[in-house]
């Protein structure tokens, strides 16, 4: 983990200035976002980088709190929430195993192009389901591994109901299966 930090602490000025591009994909994802996530909702953003996809659903849900272990990343998220007046959205420099997070206190998980990074998808899943709120819902988007550094060259997750959208949606931590990666 602290070599994965120190990479994305090094990258985190130029990843936010790509992602405030905000490109197609990431305007379908956040449109999806908004349909499927509710204003009463509480919301973690698992590995949130520099906050960007967190401040602009804060608008749409109740709390949202992004975490990621780059402390680079959170540094800016902290700056932007405070230049757009957004006051329901708070950051930690903490990965998803981090005891400062409450048992079964989310209604919603989005772990976006972070699940290929991780060391071991069945603890990470096993655990963002003991932080959701029974009938909580985890949402996954995960780039294919093949070149990804530290990633399984195999094979990648998601759910199998809806493998070829962009934002994937689970009812049920039960749909997450493994898939073999096209
Ligand atoms: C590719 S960025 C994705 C950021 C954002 N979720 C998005 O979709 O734009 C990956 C982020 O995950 C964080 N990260 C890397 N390894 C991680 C791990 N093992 N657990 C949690 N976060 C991790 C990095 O610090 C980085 O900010």
């Amino acid at each position: 983990m602290p070599q994965q930090s120190n990479f994305w602490n090094k990258q985190a000025t130029r990843y936010d200035a790509a992602i405030s591009d905000h490109d197609a994909q990431y305007a379908t994802r956040l449109n999806q976002l908004k349909q499927l996530i509710k204003p009463t909702d509480d919301v973690l953003d698992f590995g949130c980088a520099s906050g960007e996809i967190a401040l602009d659903l804060a608008p749409y849900v109740k709390s949202i709190e992004g975490i990621d272990p780059a402390s680079a990343m959170i540094e800016l998220a902290y700056d932007k929430a405070a230049k757009r007046d957004i006051r329901n959205a708070s950051f930690l420099t903490a990965d998803i195993f981090d005891p400062r997070l409450e048992p079964e206190s989310f209604d919603a998980i989005l772990a976006f192009n972070v699940m290929h990074l991780v060391k071991d998808h069945h603890e990470v899943i096993h655990r963002a389901k003991t932080l959701l709120k029974p009938g909580g819902m985890l949402f996954v988007e995960t780039p294919c591994l093949v070149s990804s550094p530290g990633g399984n060259a195999n094979s990648f997750w998601r759910p199998a109901h809806c493998a070829s959208r962009p934002l994937s949606m689970c009812t049920s931590l039960a749909n997450l299966k493994r898939a073999k990666s096209t």
